[in-house]
This record gives structure tokens, sequence and C-alpha cells, in this order.
């Protein structure tokens, strides 16, 4: 009784992006897909996936893992969490984070310890040294969350030194890594991708200590809501579980699309197409790049990414957290503490505002909070001329805010603060 007879749709050719090809789903194949299904995945999806492991990972079956899909790999790894973290667990966070993820483990009223991060990704010595100081007695963590690829909201990429130490780590103290990697297929670096986790895991002694989830959102549709988790059956198992009461599935049919769509390219075709991807955010890096240093040299600074689509822009002394001004108001004979110093989220949220700029303030990618001077800034979107103007505007409310702080700190009649007036 569903009335659905026949589905279509035209999707550029992974090879050639001028040519369109359209693919039907109808007669049995529909009924398929108008139907409930498995909830560890439409076996032909989960098939082609098994195959994309193996081509990108190394990873053949046989191995104690397996593949399943979820509704974006967010589902995926708030699903993990549920089945790995129990409530106030303590677990490894590397900061600052993917601002989606902080929330799954504040709901637990986890202990989010933070690992440091740097222009090579996560700090595994700043990691060996909170495993090694940890308190004796009490249990560590079972988790560490990383995400490997041009890390939203940093933008960095971790090297394989970093990625191998913090395996070796995994298996000294004993925790499994949740290895979150939407942006693993929008690499664009000279050099050749870095193993991931996933990958890594075969030269240890033993493998089953990575979690990895990969997404559609950044290369197919982020709409679409497909994401897909790979790693070791028994933890997957529980995941599936979690599914079959929350949700039963991921919608067959998208599945259905999903699958068609990547059958008709091949394992080519899809590498075609995520170089595709690739390039195209390889050329917003460099637009927004090249305006940066036109307007804001000197005034910012910014790792490169490689992978990805955020960069992580540090405002340099105007909105340095050290910076602190205390001015004696003279009618209370009290002294206090300008609110906002340091803080960029203040910054954004009146003067760049007011003056039609807005990036993300670097406060919401902090696990447990805090203040930054730092902002994320997204170039998937905005095009060349937009992007000058932004920088143009940015580099307006840097100058605003410097001046209004220098004015600020000169008023002050007994005025303390932690950097001269000169450094402004
Ligand atoms: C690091 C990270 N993880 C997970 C997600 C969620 O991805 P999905 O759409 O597959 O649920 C995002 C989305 O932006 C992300 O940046």
């Amino acid at each position: 009784m569903f009335p659905f007879t026949s589905l279509s749709f035209t999707s550029v050719s992974p090879h050639s992006p001028d040519q369109e090809t359209t693919l039907t789903i109808d007669g049995a194949q529909l009924q398929v897909g108008l139907q409930y299904t498995e909830t560890d995945g439409l076996k032909p999806l989960i098939n082609w996936l098994d195959g994309l492991q193996k081509a990108n990972h190394g990873r053949s079956k046989g191995e104690g893992w397996r593949v399943t899909p979820g509704c974006g790999s967010q589902d995926l790894i708030y699903k993990a969490v549920q089945c790995m973290v129990n409530p106030g667990d303590a677990v490894l966070i590397e900061s600052p984070v993917y601002a989606g993820v902080i929330p799954i483990f504040a709901s637990l009223n986890c202990k989010q310890i933070e690992v440091e991060t740097d222009a090579y990704g996560i700090c595994s010595s700043s990691l060996r040294k909170t495993l090694e100081q940890w308190p004796k007695g009490k249990p560590k963590p079972k988790v560490l969350y990383t995400i490997p690829y041009g890390c939203n909201p940093t933008g960095v990429t971790a090297t394989t030194d970093r990625r191998k130490e913090v395996l070796e780590l995994a298996r000294q103290h004993n925790f499994m890594i949740l290895e979150d990697d939407p942006y693993f297929y929008v690499y664009y670096g000279e050099a050749p991708r870095y193993p991931s986790y996933f990958q890594l895991e075969l030269d240890e002694p033993e493998v089953g200590r990575v979690i990895r989830f990969d997404s559609f959102s950044k290369i197919l549709s982020a709409g679409i809501r497909i994401g897909f988790a790979s790693g070791p059956s028994v933890l997957l198992n529980a995941i599936d579980q979690l599914t079959s009461t929350a949700n039963l599935q991921v919608p067959t049919l998208t599945q259905l699309i999903i699958f068609r769509l990547l059958d008709s390219w091949g394992y080519d075709g899809f590498a075609a197409h995520v170089q595709r991807v690739g390039q195209f955010y390889k050329e917003k890096r460099d637009i927004f790049e090249r305006a940066m240093r036109k307007h804001l040299t000197g005034l910012v600074e910014w790792t490169s990414p490689e992978a990805g689509m955020f960069l992580w822009i540090k405002s340099l002394r105007v909105l340095l957290p050290r910076f602190k001004i205390l001015l004696t108001d003279e009618r209370a004979g009290a002294s206090s503490v300008s609110g906002d110093a340091g803080d960029s989220e203040t910054v954004i949220r009146t003067r760049a505002f007011a003056n039609d700029v807005l990036a993300m303030p670097g406060a919401p990618f902090i696990p447990n909070g805090g203040r930054t001077p730092y902002v994320r800034a997204s170039f998937s979107l905005i095009g060349e001329d937009e992007v000058d103007v932004a920088m143009q505007r940015l580099r307006e409310t840097i100058l605003q805010e410097r001046a209004a702080r220098k004015a600020m700190a000169t008023l002050g009649t007994s005025t303390t603060r932690e950097e001269s007036l000169d450094e402004l």
C-alpha cells in the first residue's frame, strides 16, 4: 500500500563534473528501500563500506571489527559514549574540541580531562604526563576523544608520530580511542595522507582499541544524515542494541540512495570525488589566507590547515587572556577588573557584530569552559569578495578594540596592569 513507484536522482560524474548521470530506484529494489531493514545496516551498503575501509585503512575482514551505520557520525559517537562510559567517569578529550561532543560527556556528568593540542595535533607528551601522574587508586579514563584530520575548530591535523604515541599510551593505560574523522576525506596537504588510528593499530601487538567514526556529511550531503562506525564487533553490537531501542535503524531509503550512488562510482570514482572536494577547500583556504595576510598581518596568528574547513585565529595582544586592567573607581574607592579582558566572545558579540562581521568565539570549544583569545572561522561557504570585506571589517574591529583599551588604560589614574601600555 505504499504509494511510491519510482525514485530518480541526478548527480555529477566524479571524473567529469560537467557530466550528469540519472539513477533510478524502482521495482524490487524500491520495495526493499521502502521497508524496515536490519539495524546493522543495508547489506549492500555495508559490504561497500567494508571495501572502502580496506582500500583506505588496509583493514581486512576477520580482524574482529565491522562497520555499522548511524544517522550521521554524531549519532554513533553519542551511542558509543553511552555504551562505554558510566556517569561520573573521567574521560580524556583533546582541547579545543568540536563543541557538539561536549554535551555528550557533560550529560553523563563526566570529568572532562582536557588534553592539549598544538600545530601538530594532540600533544601526546601532555597526555602521557596526565596519565603518568594519575592519582593512585582513582580509575583511569576509559576513552579518549580526538579529531585527527582538520580538527573542528583548530583546523589542525595530527602527525603520524603523535598518533603512534597516543596508540602506545592507549595500550599502556588501557583506554579506547574515539577517532572522530569527518574531515579525513577533506584532506588537501602536499604530503601523502597520514595513516588513521584505525590503520596504525595494525602495527600494535593487538587490535581493538580504536572506534573510528566516518561521515558523509562533508563529502556527499549533511542533510541525508549518514555516517558509519568501524571498530570491535563487541562494541558495535552494543551500539546496535541502543539503535534498535532508540530509532530501530538508519532509514533504508537513504542507505539505498547512498549505496546506488557509491556503487555507480566504484572506489575509483569515490576517490576522484573526494579529491575534488579537497581541491575545492584548498582553494577556499588559499583565498581566505590571502585576505588574512593582506588585512590582518601583525594583528592575528594562525596555523594553516591541511584538511577541513576551519581556521583557528588568535588575536594578538588586544585579546590576550593575561591582559587585565585594574581600574580604581575613585568615588567608590575600590578596584574592579574589566570583565571582558581577554575574551574573544565579548568583542565578537559587540564590536564585531556592530561592524557587520561574525566569527565563532572560541570559548564554546573548550570542554570545561573559560576565556580564550581565539575565534573560529569557517571558509566553507563565503566567496572571494565577501572574504576580503570580512577581513577588512575584522581588522577594523581589532584596531577599534585596541584603541578603546588603550584609552581605558590611559584614563585610569591609578592603573595596574599585566601588560605595559607599550605592548598595546
Ligand atoms: C568533528 C565533528 N564530528 C562530528 C560532526 C557531526 O557529523 P555528522 O553530520 O556526520 O553527524 C561534525 C560536524 O560538523 C564535526 O565537525
